[in-house]
Protein backbone atom coordinates (compact mmCIF):
# COMPACT_ATOMS: atom_id res chain seq x y z
CA UNK A 1 0.00 0.00 0.00
CA UNK A 2 2.00 2.95 -1.14
CA UNK A 3 -0.76 5.21 0.85
CA UNK A 4 -3.40 6.15 -2.04
CA UNK A 5 -2.41 3.66 -4.03
CA UNK A 6 -2.81 -0.75 -3.70
CA UNK A 7 -1.44 -3.13 -4.85
CA UNK A 8 -1.81 -6.91 -4.57
CA UNK A 9 1.42 -8.87 -4.14
CA UNK A 10 1.42 -10.82 -7.52
CA UNK A 11 1.52 -7.62 -9.14
CA UNK A 12 3.97 -6.67 -7.08
CA UNK A 13 6.07 -9.59 -7.53
CA UNK A 14 5.54 -9.32 -11.37
CA UNK A 15 6.21 -5.43 -11.37
CA UNK A 16 9.46 -4.01 -13.21
CA UNK A 17 10.12 -1.43 -10.82
CA UNK A 18 8.56 1.34 -8.60
CA UNK A 19 8.41 4.80 -9.72
CA UNK A 20 7.04 8.04 -8.62
CA UNK A 21 6.54 9.88 -12.05
CA UNK A 22 3.51 8.76 -13.84
CA UNK A 23 0.71 6.69 -12.76
CA UNK A 24 -2.38 5.53 -15.35
CA UNK A 25 -5.29 3.65 -14.75
CA UNK A 26 -6.42 1.81 -17.65
CA UNK A 27 -9.58 1.30 -17.39
CA UNK A 28 -10.85 4.59 -16.03
CA UNK A 29 -8.62 6.50 -18.41
CA UNK A 30 -6.57 8.37 -16.50
CA UNK A 31 -3.33 9.85 -16.63
CA UNK A 32 -1.11 11.54 -13.57
CA UNK A 33 2.18 13.10 -14.07
CA UNK A 34 4.01 13.29 -10.79
CA UNK A 35 -0.27 13.61 -9.34
CA UNK A 36 -1.24 16.29 -11.70
CA UNK A 37 -4.28 14.86 -14.05
CA UNK A 38 -2.87 15.05 -17.68
CA UNK A 39 -6.26 17.62 -18.99
CA UNK A 40 -5.10 19.98 -15.78
CA UNK A 41 -0.98 19.96 -17.62
CA UNK A 42 -2.44 20.31 -21.06
CA UNK A 43 -4.82 23.37 -20.09
CA UNK A 44 -2.68 25.10 -17.79
CA UNK A 45 1.53 24.29 -18.25
CA UNK A 46 3.99 24.08 -20.76
CA UNK A 47 6.75 21.85 -21.59
CA UNK A 48 9.49 23.04 -20.06
CA UNK A 49 7.91 22.98 -17.18
CA UNK A 50 6.12 19.76 -17.42
CA UNK A 51 9.58 18.36 -17.87
CA UNK A 52 10.81 20.50 -14.42
CA UNK A 53 7.50 18.80 -12.87
CA UNK A 54 8.60 15.33 -14.21
CA UNK A 55 12.52 15.60 -13.58
CA UNK A 56 11.96 17.52 -9.96
CA UNK A 57 8.56 15.68 -8.68
CA UNK A 58 7.20 19.70 -7.73
CA UNK A 59 5.75 22.16 -10.43
CA UNK A 60 8.49 24.78 -10.18
CA UNK A 61 8.12 28.09 -8.80
CA UNK A 62 8.16 31.33 -11.22
CA UNK A 63 11.98 31.81 -9.98
CA UNK A 64 12.59 27.75 -10.37
CA UNK A 65 11.02 28.12 -13.76
CA UNK A 66 13.48 30.69 -14.89
CA UNK A 67 16.44 29.25 -13.79
CA UNK A 68 15.37 25.71 -15.24
CA UNK A 69 14.69 27.57 -18.82
CA UNK A 70 17.97 29.79 -18.68
CA UNK A 71 19.47 26.25 -18.01
CA UNK A 72 18.23 24.26 -20.77
CA UNK A 73 18.51 27.41 -22.75
CA UNK A 74 22.55 27.86 -22.18
CA UNK A 75 22.85 24.02 -23.69
CA UNK A 76 20.71 24.24 -26.88
CA UNK A 77 23.80 24.01 -28.63
CA UNK A 78 25.43 20.96 -30.91
CA UNK A 79 29.69 20.79 -31.20
CA UNK A 80 30.76 21.31 -34.83
CA UNK A 81 32.22 18.08 -34.80
CA UNK A 82 28.47 16.55 -34.43
CA UNK A 83 27.74 17.95 -37.99
CA UNK A 84 31.05 16.26 -39.07
CA UNK A 85 29.42 13.17 -37.51
CA UNK A 86 25.84 13.69 -39.00
CA UNK A 87 27.49 13.79 -42.50
CA UNK A 88 28.55 9.96 -42.38
CA UNK A 89 24.80 9.32 -42.85
CA UNK A 90 23.40 8.88 -46.44
CA UNK A 91 21.36 11.88 -47.21
CA UNK A 92 17.94 10.13 -46.96
CA UNK A 93 18.69 8.21 -44.09
CA UNK A 94 15.57 8.02 -41.80
CA UNK A 95 15.54 11.06 -39.12
CA UNK A 96 15.06 7.92 -36.28
CA UNK A 97 18.25 6.75 -37.20
CA UNK A 98 20.03 9.64 -36.99
CA UNK A 99 18.83 10.83 -33.69
CA UNK A 100 19.50 7.40 -32.31
CA UNK A 101 22.96 7.46 -33.86
CA UNK A 102 24.15 11.06 -32.80
CA UNK A 103 22.58 10.96 -29.52
CA UNK A 104 24.54 7.51 -28.44
CA UNK A 105 27.67 9.76 -29.71
CA UNK A 106 27.32 12.65 -27.58
CA UNK A 107 28.91 10.13 -24.67
CA UNK A 108 32.23 10.39 -26.72
CA UNK A 109 31.36 14.23 -26.22
CA UNK A 110 30.70 14.61 -22.52
CA UNK A 111 31.13 11.28 -21.20
CA UNK A 112 34.19 10.79 -19.92
CA UNK A 113 34.04 13.66 -17.88
CA UNK A 114 30.81 12.45 -16.40
CA UNK A 115 30.76 10.79 -13.11
CA UNK A 116 28.09 9.11 -13.19
CA UNK A 117 27.89 9.19 -9.47
CA UNK A 118 27.76 12.68 -8.72
CA UNK A 119 24.17 13.82 -8.68
CA UNK A 120 24.76 17.14 -9.99
CA UNK A 121 26.42 15.34 -13.03
CA UNK A 122 23.74 13.68 -13.52
CA UNK A 123 20.90 16.69 -13.68
CA UNK A 124 23.13 18.04 -15.95
CA UNK A 125 23.02 15.40 -18.28
CA UNK A 126 19.56 15.08 -18.07
CA UNK A 127 19.56 18.97 -18.63
CA UNK A 128 22.11 18.76 -21.79
CA UNK A 129 19.38 15.80 -23.25
CA UNK A 130 16.57 18.02 -23.35
CA UNK A 131 18.05 20.88 -24.98
CA UNK A 132 19.95 19.29 -27.46
CA UNK A 133 17.54 17.22 -28.64
CA UNK A 134 15.31 19.57 -30.62
CA UNK A 135 18.64 21.15 -32.15
CA UNK A 136 20.04 17.40 -33.29
CA UNK A 137 15.91 16.47 -34.50
CA UNK A 138 16.20 19.59 -36.76
CA UNK A 139 19.66 18.99 -37.92
CA UNK A 140 18.76 15.77 -39.00
CA UNK A 141 15.44 16.75 -40.69
CA UNK A 142 17.17 19.52 -42.04
CA UNK A 143 20.27 17.48 -43.45
CA UNK A 144 17.99 14.88 -44.93
CA UNK A 145 16.48 17.74 -47.10
CA UNK A 146 20.07 18.92 -48.28
CA UNK A 147 19.61 22.37 -46.29
CA UNK A 148 22.29 23.88 -43.81
CA UNK A 149 21.92 23.52 -40.20
CA UNK A 150 20.50 26.54 -38.06
CA UNK A 151 22.22 27.20 -34.91
CA UNK A 152 19.50 27.43 -32.11
CA UNK A 153 18.20 31.20 -31.65
CA UNK A 154 18.16 30.93 -27.92
CA UNK A 155 16.24 34.74 -27.34
CA UNK A 156 13.15 32.21 -28.70
CA UNK A 157 11.13 29.55 -25.97
CA UNK A 158 11.22 25.56 -26.58
CA UNK A 159 9.29 25.01 -29.09
CA UNK A 160 9.38 28.09 -31.27
CA UNK A 161 13.14 27.57 -31.60
CA UNK A 162 12.70 24.42 -32.69
CA UNK A 163 9.99 25.34 -35.34
CA UNK A 164 13.08 28.05 -36.32
CA UNK A 165 15.06 25.83 -36.39
CA UNK A 166 13.02 23.39 -38.55
CA UNK A 167 11.64 25.66 -41.17
CA UNK A 168 13.82 28.90 -41.15
CA UNK A 169 15.67 30.24 -44.62
CA UNK A 170 18.13 32.95 -44.22
CA UNK A 171 15.41 34.74 -47.66
CA UNK A 172 12.12 34.88 -45.72
CA UNK A 173 11.50 35.96 -41.84
CA UNK A 174 9.56 32.33 -40.69
CA UNK A 175 6.09 33.46 -40.29
CA UNK A 176 4.32 31.20 -37.47
CA UNK A 177 1.22 31.60 -36.76
CA UNK A 178 0.69 31.70 -32.76
CA UNK A 179 -1.43 28.49 -33.28
CA UNK A 180 1.57 26.35 -34.37
CA UNK A 181 3.85 26.49 -31.27
CA UNK A 182 1.08 26.24 -28.53
CA UNK A 183 0.02 23.34 -31.05
CA UNK A 184 3.30 21.68 -30.78
CA UNK A 185 3.99 23.02 -26.80
CA UNK A 186 0.41 20.67 -26.03
CA UNK A 187 1.62 17.85 -28.30
CA UNK A 188 5.07 17.99 -26.12
CA UNK A 189 3.40 17.63 -23.08
CA UNK A 190 0.90 14.93 -23.98
CA UNK A 191 3.79 12.83 -25.43
CA UNK A 192 6.00 13.98 -22.49
CA UNK A 193 5.78 10.61 -20.58
CA UNK A 194 3.60 7.44 -20.00
CA UNK A 195 4.70 5.35 -17.24
CA UNK A 196 6.60 1.65 -18.11
CA UNK A 197 6.23 1.73 -21.93
CA UNK A 198 8.22 0.05 -23.88
CA UNK A 199 10.94 2.51 -24.68
CA UNK A 200 10.99 4.18 -21.05
CA UNK A 201 11.49 0.57 -19.44
CA UNK A 202 14.44 -0.01 -22.01
CA UNK A 203 15.79 3.11 -20.69
CA UNK A 204 15.56 2.09 -17.24
CA UNK A 205 16.94 -1.52 -17.97
CA UNK A 206 19.93 0.15 -20.00
CA UNK A 207 20.23 2.15 -17.01
CA UNK A 208 20.30 -0.18 -14.18
CA UNK A 209 23.36 -1.68 -15.95
CA UNK A 210 25.36 1.74 -15.14
CA UNK A 211 25.68 2.70 -18.48
CA UNK A 212 26.05 6.56 -19.56
CA UNK A 213 22.63 8.13 -19.50
CA UNK A 214 23.23 9.07 -23.74
CA UNK A 215 23.68 5.45 -24.20
CA UNK A 216 20.26 4.90 -22.28
CA UNK A 217 18.81 7.81 -24.28
CA UNK A 218 19.47 6.10 -27.61
CA UNK A 219 18.38 2.58 -26.79
CA UNK A 220 15.13 4.33 -25.54
CA UNK A 221 14.93 6.37 -29.18
CA UNK A 222 15.72 2.61 -30.88
CA UNK A 223 12.94 1.36 -29.03
CA UNK A 224 10.49 4.52 -29.41
CA UNK A 225 10.91 3.73 -33.61
CA UNK A 226 8.87 0.39 -33.59
CA UNK A 227 6.09 0.74 -35.55
CA UNK A 228 3.80 -0.82 -32.41
CA UNK A 229 5.25 1.67 -30.36
CA UNK A 230 6.09 5.63 -31.40
CA UNK A 231 6.36 4.84 -34.95
CA UNK A 232 2.73 4.01 -35.00
CA UNK A 233 2.06 7.88 -35.52
CA UNK A 234 4.11 7.67 -38.84
CA UNK A 235 2.12 4.29 -40.04
CA UNK A 236 -1.31 6.38 -38.94
CA UNK A 237 -0.97 8.67 -42.01
CA UNK A 238 0.23 6.36 -44.06
CA UNK A 239 -2.88 4.12 -43.24
CA UNK A 240 -4.55 7.01 -43.63
CA UNK A 241 -3.22 8.00 -47.05
CA UNK A 242 -3.73 4.49 -48.53
CA UNK A 243 -7.52 4.07 -47.03
CA UNK A 244 -8.49 7.86 -48.62
CA UNK A 245 -6.89 6.40 -52.01
CA UNK A 246 -8.86 3.02 -51.60
CA UNK A 247 -11.83 5.41 -50.84
CA UNK A 248 -13.04 2.50 -48.45
CA UNK A 249 -13.21 2.97 -44.57
CA UNK A 250 -15.27 -0.19 -44.08
CA UNK A 251 -12.88 -1.76 -45.64
CA UNK A 252 -10.40 -0.90 -43.65
CA UNK A 253 -12.05 -1.86 -40.83
CA UNK A 254 -13.21 -5.63 -42.27
CA UNK A 255 -9.26 -6.14 -43.09
CA UNK A 256 -8.15 -5.20 -39.41
CA UNK A 257 -10.52 -7.84 -38.09
CA UNK A 258 -9.10 -10.46 -40.23
CA UNK A 259 -6.31 -11.65 -38.87
CA UNK A 260 -4.30 -13.17 -42.00
CA UNK A 261 -4.44 -9.76 -43.32
CA UNK A 262 -1.87 -8.95 -40.59
CA UNK A 263 -3.05 -5.24 -40.95
CA UNK A 264 -4.07 -3.75 -37.60
CA UNK A 265 -5.63 -0.32 -37.27
CA UNK A 266 -2.27 2.57 -36.57
CA UNK A 267 -3.17 4.49 -33.67
CA UNK A 268 -5.86 2.01 -32.44
CA UNK A 269 -5.65 0.00 -29.16
CA UNK A 270 -3.21 -0.02 -26.20
CA UNK A 271 -1.37 -2.31 -23.83
CA UNK A 272 -3.35 -0.27 -20.39
CA UNK A 273 -5.56 1.69 -21.39
CA UNK A 274 -8.95 -0.43 -22.23
CA UNK A 275 -11.02 3.03 -21.87
CA UNK A 276 -10.26 6.07 -24.06
CA UNK A 277 -6.64 6.81 -23.77
CA UNK A 278 -7.30 10.41 -22.45
CA UNK A 279 -4.24 12.22 -24.69
CA UNK A 280 -6.44 10.70 -27.69
CA UNK A 281 -9.33 13.23 -26.53
CA UNK A 282 -7.41 16.08 -26.12
CA UNK A 283 -5.01 15.99 -29.10
CA UNK A 284 -8.40 15.50 -31.49
CA UNK A 285 -9.88 18.31 -30.13
CA UNK A 286 -6.54 20.55 -30.81
CA UNK A 287 -7.31 18.57 -34.35
CA UNK A 288 -9.74 21.02 -34.94
CA UNK A 289 -8.59 24.02 -33.33
CA UNK A 290 -5.39 23.89 -35.70
CA UNK A 291 -6.60 22.94 -38.65
CA UNK A 292 -9.55 25.93 -38.62
CA UNK A 293 -6.50 28.20 -37.25
CA UNK A 294 -4.34 27.96 -39.95
CA UNK A 295 -7.45 27.68 -42.61
CA UNK A 296 -6.37 23.90 -43.61
CA UNK A 297 -8.83 21.22 -44.27
CA UNK A 298 -7.02 17.61 -44.35
CA UNK A 299 -9.17 15.23 -46.26
CA UNK A 300 -7.05 12.77 -43.63
CA UNK A 301 -8.64 14.12 -40.73
CA UNK A 302 -12.34 13.11 -42.03
CA UNK A 303 -11.38 9.66 -42.71
CA UNK A 304 -9.68 9.55 -39.17
CA UNK A 305 -12.84 10.56 -37.75
CA UNK A 306 -15.00 8.21 -40.11
CA UNK A 307 -12.84 5.29 -39.05
CA UNK A 308 -13.17 5.93 -35.10
CA UNK A 309 -16.86 6.41 -35.60
CA UNK A 310 -17.19 2.81 -37.79
CA UNK A 311 -14.92 1.23 -35.48
CA UNK A 312 -16.27 2.71 -31.70
CA UNK A 313 -19.45 0.98 -33.07
CA UNK A 314 -18.06 -2.54 -34.41
CA UNK A 315 -18.39 -5.24 -32.40
CA UNK A 316 -14.45 -6.80 -32.87
CA UNK A 317 -13.15 -3.54 -31.70
CA UNK A 318 -15.91 -3.12 -28.34
CA UNK A 319 -15.17 -6.51 -27.07
CA UNK A 320 -11.26 -5.83 -27.29
CA UNK A 321 -11.81 -2.46 -25.81
CA UNK A 322 -9.61 -0.79 -28.47
CA UNK A 323 -10.21 2.74 -29.12
CA UNK A 324 -7.65 5.60 -30.54
CA UNK A 325 -4.50 6.19 -28.51
CA UNK A 326 -2.09 9.08 -28.52
CA UNK A 327 -0.57 8.70 -31.64
CA UNK A 328 -3.86 8.29 -34.20
CA UNK A 329 -4.82 12.24 -34.25
CA UNK A 330 -1.05 13.92 -33.37
CA UNK A 331 0.51 13.23 -36.78
CA UNK A 332 -2.74 14.81 -38.53
CA UNK A 333 -1.38 17.90 -36.67
CA UNK A 334 2.21 17.25 -36.96
CA UNK A 335 1.23 17.22 -40.88
CA UNK A 336 -0.94 20.74 -40.58
CA UNK A 337 2.30 22.48 -38.92
CA UNK A 338 4.31 20.97 -42.10
CA UNK A 339 6.37 18.57 -40.52
CA UNK A 340 7.12 15.63 -42.66
CA UNK A 341 5.72 12.30 -41.79
CA UNK A 342 9.44 10.86 -41.79
CA UNK A 343 9.97 13.36 -38.59
CA UNK A 344 6.64 12.34 -36.98
CA UNK A 345 8.07 9.65 -34.81
CA UNK A 346 11.21 12.18 -33.78
CA UNK A 347 9.05 14.52 -32.48
CA UNK A 348 7.69 11.82 -29.94
CA UNK A 349 11.43 11.42 -28.99
CA UNK A 350 12.09 14.96 -28.51
CA UNK A 351 9.08 14.57 -25.93
CA UNK A 352 9.20 11.19 -24.22
CA UNK A 353 13.22 12.64 -23.39
CA UNK A 354 11.06 14.56 -20.43
CA UNK A 355 10.39 11.28 -19.43
CA UNK A 356 13.12 9.11 -20.34
CA UNK A 357 15.76 11.29 -18.11
CA UNK A 358 13.08 11.90 -15.13
CA UNK A 359 13.02 7.54 -15.00
CA UNK A 360 16.76 7.69 -15.44
CA UNK A 361 17.22 9.99 -12.94
CA UNK A 362 14.76 8.71 -9.98
CA UNK A 363 16.61 5.01 -11.10
CA UNK A 364 19.83 6.53 -10.74
CA UNK A 365 19.82 7.95 -7.10
CA UNK A 366 18.10 5.18 -5.60
CA UNK A 367 20.86 2.60 -4.42
CA UNK A 368 18.52 -0.03 -3.77
CA UNK A 369 17.88 -0.78 -7.49
CA UNK A 370 19.39 -4.00 -8.99
CA UNK A 371 20.50 -4.61 -12.69
CA UNK A 372 17.72 -5.61 -14.12
CA UNK A 373 16.83 -9.35 -15.42
CA UNK A 374 13.94 -10.14 -17.05
CA UNK A 375 13.34 -13.86 -16.33
CA UNK A 376 11.48 -16.56 -19.05
CA UNK A 377 9.88 -18.93 -20.27
CA UNK A 378 12.34 -22.28 -21.46
CA UNK A 379 11.27 -23.39 -24.67
CA UNK A 380 14.29 -25.28 -25.97
CA UNK A 381 15.67 -29.10 -25.89
CA UNK A 382 16.86 -30.48 -23.06
CA UNK A 383 20.48 -31.45 -22.08
CA UNK A 384 22.38 -32.96 -25.45
CA UNK A 385 25.61 -34.45 -26.20
CA UNK A 386 27.59 -33.01 -29.09
CA UNK A 387 27.51 -34.77 -32.31
CA UNK A 388 30.92 -34.80 -34.51
CA UNK A 389 29.75 -33.02 -38.03
CA UNK A 390 30.74 -36.55 -39.80
CA UNK A 391 27.77 -37.39 -37.72
CA UNK A 392 25.27 -35.42 -38.37
C1 LIG B 1 2.14 3.91 -27.93
O1 LIG B 1 2.83 1.58 -23.67
C2 LIG B 1 2.60 2.82 -23.87
O2 LIG B 1 2.28 3.56 -22.97
C3 LIG B 1 2.82 3.26 -25.30
C4 LIG B 1 2.41 4.70 -25.58
C5 LIG B 1 3.31 5.68 -24.87
O3 LIG B 1 2.87 6.81 -24.65
O4 LIG B 1 4.48 5.32 -24.62
O5 LIG B 1 1.07 4.93 -25.21
C6 LIG B 1 2.56 5.02 -27.07
O6 LIG B 1 2.98 3.12 -28.28
C7 LIG B 1 0.69 3.76 -28.31
C8 LIG B 1 0.43 2.47 -29.16
C9 LIG B 1 0.82 2.80 -30.60
N1 LIG B 1 0.74 1.57 -31.43
C10 LIG B 1 -0.24 1.40 -32.31
O7 LIG B 1 -1.18 2.17 -32.47
C11 LIG B 1 -0.09 0.14 -33.17
C12 LIG B 1 -1.45 -0.52 -33.34
N2 LIG B 1 -1.87 -1.06 -32.06
C13 LIG B 1 -1.61 -2.46 -31.80
O8 LIG B 1 -0.49 -3.01 -32.40
C14 LIG B 1 -1.87 -2.83 -30.34
O9 LIG B 1 -3.07 -2.31 -29.99
C15 LIG B 1 -0.84 -2.46 -29.28
C16 LIG B 1 0.50 -2.97 -29.62
C17 LIG B 1 -0.79 -1.00 -29.08
C18 LIG B 1 -1.31 -3.09 -27.98
O10 LIG B 1 -1.35 -4.43 -28.18
P1 LIG B 1 -1.90 -5.42 -27.02
O11 LIG B 1 -2.58 -4.71 -25.92
O12 LIG B 1 -0.77 -6.32 -26.69
O13 LIG B 1 -3.02 -6.12 -27.72
P2 LIG B 1 -2.84 -7.50 -28.39
O14 LIG B 1 -1.75 -7.41 -29.41
O15 LIG B 1 -2.75 -8.55 -27.34
O16 LIG B 1 -4.25 -7.59 -29.12
C19 LIG B 1 -5.43 -7.91 -28.37
C20 LIG B 1 -6.47 -8.20 -29.45
C21 LIG B 1 -5.93 -9.12 -30.54
O17 LIG B 1 -7.04 -9.80 -31.08
P3 LIG B 1 -7.36 -11.33 -30.50
O18 LIG B 1 -6.06 -12.12 -30.68
O19 LIG B 1 -7.74 -11.12 -29.04
O20 LIG B 1 -8.49 -11.83 -31.36
O21 LIG B 1 -6.82 -6.97 -30.09
C22 LIG B 1 -6.43 -7.03 -31.44
C23 LIG B 1 -5.43 -8.15 -31.56
O22 LIG B 1 -5.43 -8.71 -32.86
N3 LIG B 1 -5.85 -5.72 -31.75
C24 LIG B 1 -6.08 -5.06 -32.87
C25 LIG B 1 -5.38 -3.84 -32.73
N4 LIG B 1 -4.75 -3.82 -31.55
C26 LIG B 1 -5.04 -5.00 -30.95
N5 LIG B 1 -6.80 -5.34 -33.98
C27 LIG B 1 -6.83 -4.40 -34.95
N6 LIG B 1 -6.20 -3.21 -34.89
C28 LIG B 1 -5.47 -2.90 -33.79
N7 LIG B 1 -4.82 -1.73 -33.72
Amino acid sequence: DTGHFTYDQGFVATASCKSAITYIDGDEGVLLYRGYPIEQLAKHSNFLEVAHLLINGELPTADEFKAFEHEVTHHTMMHESLKTFMQGFHYDAHPMAMLCGVIGSLAAFYHDKLDIDDPEHRRLAAIRLIAKMPTIAAAAYRYSIGWPIRFPRNNLDYCHRFLHMMFEVPSEPLDLPPVAAKALDLLFILHADHEQNASTSTVRLVGSTGANPYACIAAGIAALWGPAHGGANEAVLTMLQEIGDAKNVAQAVERAKDKDSGFRLMGFGHRVYKNFDPRATIIREMCHKVLNELGVSDPLLDIAMELEQVALKDEYFVQRKLYPNVDFYSGIIYKALGIPTSMFTVMFAIARTAGWVAHWLEQSADPTVKIGRPRQVYTGPVSRDYVSIDKR
